[in-house]
């Protein structure tokens, strides 16, 4: 498992071109009465590390679901592209998604144990894969799984490939569950949540091995966290998302000191003010709009201490500025200085209270540094 992260994964790969290129994504729930995600665009390359945030129902998991062809029942992608190496995802057979998830896929998600089979052993669990979709014999399969299982950092690999998962603790099953989805190398790596329900100190080298897999294998990697720490040391990319939309997509430690966009910007007041253990985003005042919902204008409109008339009247686009940052605000340029001030005022007020003036005291507020401490 060790290739060069210069080194392209498969021959005749352009090292050029994006691993993911997800393009103009549209998913709609309730069997095509809502529109949950809309007009979401997005690259990942090879060896990137690209962070998802966002509140609840924000769309990140169904997001993450379409590109992995497990959307619920009652979801659908009904608009847009989604590209793997420059094949198209969208219009695959379920055969094809499933040769496609088994090899060049890989998913990580919150809960391990619900994506094993309790009945067979991990090891066995692994080495399946490894017959079927890579043609090892009996013995190789087991060799490289226990090779697997201890390159994921499972003490005594041997011995744990006979376990079943009922005798496993969560981060040595997210462990196994890390092992299966790299087993044959994908292109590219999705991890949604995987960390959230593991204690601190498990997280950390979990992270820390996602990160090593993806230097290791060149991995392109797509994280979804509600953890803007775990967003700081991990990716180098980050896309927020709000009521289905991508707000706002630039450099990591670009956005976390300078974010772009007033939700950003009130993610991060928010973290850094909250439990900085914890470091969720959840209490930000008010409510986005219901799902299915369509104001005229910005969908943040509601909650924003910034707006005004203009947010109002059209859809708001997703402008990309010179240096390649992403926006959805028609005031980004102007906000863009007191957005940077780590004493920023609120960028969130209650919907009553109305918009706040630019010029209105600051309330309380944390250092923005904190955020990648
Ligand atoms: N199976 C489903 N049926 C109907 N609606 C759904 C389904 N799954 C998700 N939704 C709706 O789609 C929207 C986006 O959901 P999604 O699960 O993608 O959010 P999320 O950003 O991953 O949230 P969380 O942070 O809680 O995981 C929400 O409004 C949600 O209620
Ligand atoms: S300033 Fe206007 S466009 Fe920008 S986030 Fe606030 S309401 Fe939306
Ligand atoms: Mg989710």
């Amino acid at each position: 498992m060790s290739r060069s992260p210069s080194e392209p994964a498969s021959p005749g790969l352009d090292p050029g071109r994006p691993v993911l290129a997800v393009e103009g994504l549209h998913i709609t729930v309730a069997g095509g009465r809502t529109e949950a995600v809309r007009d979401v665009s997005f690259t990942v390359r090879a060896g990137e590390a690209v962070g998802v945030v966002g509140e609840s129902g924000s769309g990140k998991t169904l997001t993450c679901r379409s590109l992995l062809g497990v959307l619920p029942p009652g979801c659908a992608v009904s608009a847009g592209s989604a590209r793997l190496d420059g094949a198209e995802l969208t219009s695959l057979s379920p055969r094809a998604w499933e040769e496609l998830r088994a090899v060049r896929l890989g998913a990580v998600f919150q809960d391990p144990a619900s994506y094993l089979n309790p009945s067979l052993t991990v090891g066995r669990q692994l080495a399946e894969p490894l017959r079927v979709r890579l043609g090892l014999s009996r013995t190789e399969a087991h060799a490289r799984a226990v090779e697997l299982f201890g390159s994921v950092g499972l003490h005594r690999p041997a011995e744990v490939y006979h376990r079943y998962p009922h005798e496993l603790s969560g981060g040595m099953l997210q462990r196994v569950l890390i092992a299966v989805a790299v087993a044959c190398e994908p292109r590219l790596l999705v991890a949604d949540e995987a960390t959230t329900a593991l204690d601190t100190v498990v997280q950390a080298e979990v992270l820390d091995l996602l990160a090593r897999l993806r230097d290791d294998l060149g991995l392109a990697l797509l994280l979804v966290t509600h953890d803007l720490a775990v967003v700081a040391e991990v990716t180098d990319r980050v896309m927020v998302f709000y009521a289905g939309e991508i707000v706002e997509d630039g450099p990591t430690a670009e956005v976390v000191s300078r974010p772009a966009h007033p939700y950003t910007a009130a993610l991060l007041s928010v973290a850094s003010a909250g439990d900085w253990h914890r470091r969720e985003l959840a209490v930000i005042p008010g409510r986005p709009p219901e799902a299915g919902a369509e104001p005229p204008g910005c969908r943040f409109a509601d909650r924003c201490a910034f707006a005004e008339d203009r947010c109002r009247t059209a859809r708001i686009p997703l402008a990309t500025g010179a240096d390649g940052r992403r926006v959805r605000c028609v005031r980004a340029a102007e906000l863009a200085e007191t957005l940077a001030d780590p004493f920023r005022p609120a960028a969130v007020g209650p919907a009553s209270a109305g918009p706040v003036s630019l010029d209105s005291a600051p309330v309380e507020s944390t250092p923005i540094e904190e955020v990648s401490a």
